[in-house]
């Protein structure tokens, strides 16, 4: 069994990939790796119905436009909007960085919440030396989305980033523990980690990448 199979395996009955109640809250990604998100939220309200959408057939959305991102976003709201879900949560990095603007707009009065000012706020609580390293896909990173996020927050913030488009390819395919996945996190990371001035809090800025936190 792959991590992958574990990752869909896990989930309880909770979560309906086909189901109309009303009450279900729905949760997109480009893939699998809002998974990540999903198994957060379970833990964190126990008490709700999950409806997950993973976009597999035009994953990645890190390679794509800012246009293209938007279009598949809202292709992806109006999915869970036919399926009358309560709230939507963007469990999707990219589609955070482009999108979360239209899919407010596009699902109001529905609240919408994304991924990028909760983990800059987390990372923000977490760091001492307020020096934050952001490890993310092409497009989250090409946005600039968590200089400006972080730089509203707390002005005295310093942020390095490391695109890492490979990382998600990676854990599509559930290869997250071995030589491959180790090379190429040294490859993403050594240079941001190198030195006495090194961030001392990393953001895993797509959600497929919590699967290569340890
Ligand atoms: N999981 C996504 C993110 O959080 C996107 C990965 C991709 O499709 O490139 O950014």
């Amino acid at each position: 069994m792959t991590r992958n199979d574990k990752l869909f395996s896990d989930l309880p009955e909770s979560v309906h990939f086909k189901d109309k109640k009303r009450s279900s809250i729905g949760v997109f990604d480009s893939g699998i790796g809002g998974l990540t998100v999903l198994q957060s939220l379970m833990t964190y309200f126990p008490e709700e119905d999950f409806l997950y959408v993973g976009d597999t057939a035009r994953l990645p959305y890190g390679t794509k436009s800012r246009e293209t991102v938007i279009k598949y976003s809202e292709s992806l709201t109006r999915v869970l909007l036919r399926e009358n879900v309560k709230a939507i949560v963007v469990a999707c990095s990219t589609a955070s960085s482009h999108a979360l603007e239209a899919v407010t707009a596009l699902a109001h009065p529905i609240p919408v919440v994304g991924m990028i000012e909760p983990t800059a706020r987390a990372a923000l609580a977490a760091t001492r030396n307020k020096h934050i390293g952001v490890m993310a896909t092409a497009g989250t990173i090409r946005s600039k989305i968590y200089e400006t996020t972080l730089q509203a927050l707390a002005d005295d913030v310093r942020v390095s980033v490391a695109p890492a488009q490979i990382l998600v390819a990676l854990a599509e395919e559930g290869w997250v523990d071995g030589d491959v996945a180790r090379l190429s996190l040294g490859q993403y990371l050594s240079a941001m980690f190198c030195g006495p001035d090194a961030p001392d809090t990393l953001i895993l800025g797509c959600t497929h990448f919590p699967v290569f936190a340890p």
